[in-house]
């Protein structure tokens, strides 16, 4: 079998299209290696969500660029977001490279190796698929057995909201659900290949069903499907957008048990101006009244966010009133950013005015005020009994602890050893310790 080295940056979706890149490449004859130097294929699934994301690609080709030379048959191509947004530029700045392709172009990736291999020229396919529908059909005979108890399912693609600072409606396009029925087939799929816990993914989630359905499925009502399919043992779902979210997916929270009670909701900003400025679609209020109806119905709820500071415009006192958001939602977790101006979105006309050091420094603080959510959060689970799905081992400084995740999406580690416990076992484990964004404990003997 050849070899085909990948790296993925970036966001769950590109780890998705990297794992289905990876099947197709597979029945094409392709087995992955971790290696870059034993590759006859190497692919680089990039992200242009942040100017940082992109400046480590560039770094990443010039350290590949010597394999090309030592191996001439050896062939490079860059996928996702980054090709999508620079397409043919790339060519010019990454001149090793012997194709480019699209997020909508994942399903043709046998075929542009293929192409490459033929014809010895380079070649750029981001154009995108106006098919209404989206479809991903399933790949026939054996396939890589999945090992993981997690497995992505995506249920939508694309992003029709055009967040004034947010290049995603531009590299993937509009908001194209999959047909609940297919949806269906493949988490039964997952299930047969040893899958606990279904992730449904989109850049939208909750956006699912809007339109473009053949049979119209609502995003509660697909919820419900899933969780009627045997052996489904977790549902969680990433990532949501509040203007999306119905009284009936935060009435799925109390009524079905195996949605876990974790909600990662995007906020970006707990002050309205700048929330207007980023073309969010709702206010402060419209997002705490969301959290106050889910935390009425399900008080153990825990909930994460996203959150950008230094956005143009924004004052001290705006940034300080994302930290007071912040405490009063009493996120258990956030991914926090700088804003960094992407080329293409309507933010990127504003002028970029917080100096770099100011949204440093903001961001030191939203990660200080974060961690001490985080320990507080964490705290409440002390001497409680959590149900993990257990992922794996780790080895920490000679000892072997298993790890795995809480319904509420909390790391956990505790003594033992994969005789005694294998992944996709579910464990109570009594909690001693929160270390940082983990929870330790002892297995609890039954
Ligand atoms: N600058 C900083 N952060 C951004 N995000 C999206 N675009 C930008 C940008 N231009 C963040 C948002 C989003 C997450 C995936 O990335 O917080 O929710
Ligand atoms: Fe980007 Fe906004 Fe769409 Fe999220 S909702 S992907 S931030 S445009």
């Amino acid at each position: 079998m050849k070899q085909v080295y990948m790296d993925t940056l970036g966001c769950q979706m590109n780890v998705a299209d990297s794992d289905r890149m990876e099947l197709l490449l597979f029945h094409f004859g392709y087995s992955r290696t971790p290696h870059m130097e034993d590759a006859d294929l190497i692919l680089v699934n990039t992200c242009s969500i942040r100017e940082k994301a992109e400046q480590k690609i560039f770094s990443l080709f010039g350290g590949i660029k010597s394999l090309k030379e030592a191996n001439p048959g050896l062939v490079m191509g860059l996928t996702g977001c980054l090709a999508q947004q620079d397409g043919e530029r790339l060519l010019k700045r990454i001149p090793c490279l012997d194709f480019i392709l699209g997020p909508d172009h994942v399903e043709d990736i046998p075929l542009a190796v293929d192409r490459v291999l033929e014809t010895k020229k380079p070649l750029v396919w981001n154009d995108f698929d106006n098919k209404k529908n989206y479809s991903i059909p399933p790949v026939t005979g054996q396939g890589r057995t999945n090992s993981h108890p997690s497995a992505f399912v995506n249920i939508i693609k694309g992003c029709d909201k055009f967040c004034s600072f947010c290049v995603v409606p531009f590299t993937r396009g509009r908001e194209k659900s999959r047909e609940a029925n297919e949806i269906y087939d493949e988490v039964r799929a997952q299930v047969e290949q040893g899958a606990k816990e279904i992730i449904l993914l989109g850049q939208n989630v909750n956006a699912y069903g809007k339109r473009g359905l053949k049979t119209p499925v609502a995003f509660h009502q697909l919820l419900y499907g899933i969780a009627r399919i045997p052996g489904v043992k977790r549902l969680r779902f990433t990532t949501s957008y509040p203007g999306d979210v119905t009284q009936e997916m935060l009435a799925a929270y109390a009524d079905i048990d195996i949605l876990v009670n974790h909600l990662h909701l995007p906020a970006q900003s707990g002050n309205n101006r700048v929330l207007e400025a980023m073309r969010r679609g709702n206010t402060v209020e419209e997002y705490l009244a969301l959290i106050e109806t889910l935390k009425t119905r399900t008080p153990d709820i825990e909930l994460s966010t996203d959150i950008i500071v230094g956005f143009p415009g924004e004052t001290d006192r705006e940034f300080e009133d994302t930290l007071r958001f912040m405490e009063q939602v009493e996120f258990s977790s956030s991914y926090m950013f700088c804003y960094s101006p992407r080329p293409g979105t309507p933010a990127a006309e504003f002028q970029d005015d917080v100096p770099e050091p100011v949204k440093k420094e903001r961001l030191q603080r939203t990660i200080e005020c974060q961690n001490r959510l985080t320990a507080m959060r964490g705290e409440k689970f002390l001497g409680k009994e959590v149900d993990v799905l257990i992922e794996g081992e780790i080895n920490r400084q000679g000892t072997t602890l298993m790890k795995g995740r809480t319904p509420h999406y909390w790391q956990t580690h505790f003594p033992g050893t994969a005789n005694r416990f294998q992944p996709g076992d579910f464990v109570k484990v009594r909690v001693e310790k929160v270390a940082g964004h983990a929870l330790k404990g002892q297995a609890v003997v039954q």
